[in-house]
């Protein structure tokens, strides 16, 4: 079957998630550069915290970037062409790894990234509940970004997510036509397996 048979909008389905936060997220490109004002960003931080995580070895770890700055330069610049166009408004980006060993016995953690998505996953909608859209991303140079910001062999680098408020005068233009294309999720019925 096509995998988009039967899609259709989050928010339009008859069924839908009790917690509003899930509903109101989806990954923007029309940011505005307003910064992100420090409580809001320790509040967002603090939630990728409460994540639970194998062991609870909490492997994921961010490197922030603020705009206007060298290292945000650097970090955009590693970002394929077509991120770094709408990205670069993006007052915060955020640069997210996880350590690849368990600290506790220095074996393979084959939940690594499994734990820090779900970190992220906290993340994005504690940002969502202040008002913040979050917009992930793989595609960026994940080998340049390793040595840029000398990111030790014991991690694996993950996602870079541009963090920021709506500009809703570009939200006309930039997310239009590519919100409702992009936002499109497969029905109950083809992701839950029943005998
Ligand atoms: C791991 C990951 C990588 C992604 N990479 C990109 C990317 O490089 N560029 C982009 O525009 N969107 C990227 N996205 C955003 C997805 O396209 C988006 O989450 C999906 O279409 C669902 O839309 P929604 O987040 O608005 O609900 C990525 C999302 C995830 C989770």
């Amino acid at each position: 079957m096509n995998s988009t048979a039967n899609t259709v909008e989050p928010g339009k389905q008859a069924i839908k998630p009790a917690l509003e936060v899930i509903g109101k997220r989806f990954s923007p490109k029309a940011f505005s550069p307003e910064a992100i004002d420090q409580d809001t960003l320790d509040s967002i931080m603090t939630a990728s915290t409460y994540a639970p995580s194998c062991f609870n070895e909490q492997p994921w770890r961010y490197r922030l970037f603020f705009r206007s700055t060298g290292e945000y330069n650097k970090m955009l610049a590693l970002l394929s062409a077509s991120n770094q166009e709408w990205a670069k408004n993006a007052p915060v980006l955020v640069l997210g790894y996880t350590k690849k060993h368990f600290d506790r016995t220095g074996e393979e953690n084959h939940y690594s990234m499994y734990d820090l998505g779900q970190s992220v996953a906290h993340l994005t909608l504690e940002a969502m509940e202040h008002g913040v859209y979050t917009h992930q991303m793989g595609g960026f140079d994940r080998k340049k970004a390793t040595q840029t910001f000398s990111i030790g062999e014991e991690f694996t680098i993950a996602v870079v997510i541009a963090m920021g408020r709506l500009n809703t005068d570009l939200i006309g233009d930039i997310d239009k036509n590519s919100v409702a294309a992009r936002r499109k999720r497969k029905s109950l019925k083809d992701i839950l397996i029943k005998d």
